[in-house]
């Protein structure tokens, strides 16, 4: 086997947690997971903030598109109580807020940025000067769908890890993403046959598939040397690979 999985809490840690909230973060973190993704949207004033869709219907106790609040408007909707009223009072994060708890800790950060279907125009370069203002880029994996969005953050900055984010059964993805000057093939699970799996590999990409839930899943993974798996569940993920770490099998 190469090297140890990576596990990422998905959306933090969205299987215990109302996903993409600090509260969730917290639980990733405490669980001792390798790496937190997340999900970035744009204001109406221009903050970017985390939260999965471009709506805050499902996920709050408002309605609406996220774009036509302010961050001050955007902060007065519970974002806990739909998942359990245990976490009432939780609110959606600004980027800038999340970035300032991670600061000090030694977790990485995939910041997916979701901009296909509102463009948020700008949103590259906003998210790359909060990386640089908190001194996290070396830290810092930008995924998207959008790849012209990947183009962009690679004209503004040579150096920060990007990652292509796919649902197809590509052929040779790690030949695409170097289109794109990505480094990283984080795909849906269903795609990641032991072709992509193997083939990434000669070539030294990190494959990072999500979602990836099942134990039998995370199990398989593991014991296929993939580099990471992004899961909603990263306690339970970390128990799997331990047990596997200590029977030998992985
Ligand atoms: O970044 C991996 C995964 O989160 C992408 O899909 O819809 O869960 O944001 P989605
Ligand atoms: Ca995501």
């Amino acid at each position: 086997m190469a090297g140890k999985t990576q596990i990422f809490g998905h959306r933090g840690s969205a299987g215990t947690h109302p996903e993409n909230t600090m509260v969730s973060f917290q639980a990733a973190s405490e669980a001792g997971a390798d790496g937190i993704e997340l999900d970035i949207q744009l204001t109406k004033d221009r903050i970017p903030v985390i939260i999965h869709d471009e709506t805050i219907d499902r996920t709050t106790d408002g309605t609406g598109w996220v774009k036509d609040f302010t961050y001050d408007e955007l902060k007065e909707y519970d974002a806990g109580s739909k998942f359990h009223k245990d976490f009432k009072g939780e609110t959606v994060p600004s980027l800038e807020e999340f970035l300032d708890w991670a600061a000090d800790k030694s977790l990485l950060l995939n910041l997916e940025l979701k901009n296909g279907i509102v463009r948020y125009p700008g949103l590259e370069k906003m998210v790359l000067q909060l990386a640089g203002k908190y001194q996290l880029k070396d830290r810092m994996i930008i995924s998207s769908f959008n790849h012209y969005s990947l183009k962009e953050i690679r004209k503004l900055d040579q150096e920060i890890e990007t990652a292509v984010l796919f649902m197809e059964g590509l052929y040779e993805p790690w030949n695409y993403a170097k289109t794109v000057e990505a480094q990283a093939l984080h795909c849906f699970l269903p795609v990641a046959v032991p072709e992509l799996l193997a083939g990434a590999a000669e070539a030294r990409m990190p494959v990072r598939p999500f979602t990836v839930n099942e134990e039998k899943h995370i199990d398989s993974l593991i014991n296929a040397g993939c580099s990471a798996i992004i899961t909603d569940w990263p306690e339970k993920a970390l128990r799997i690979l331990q047990d596997l770490t200590h029977s030998g099998q992985e």
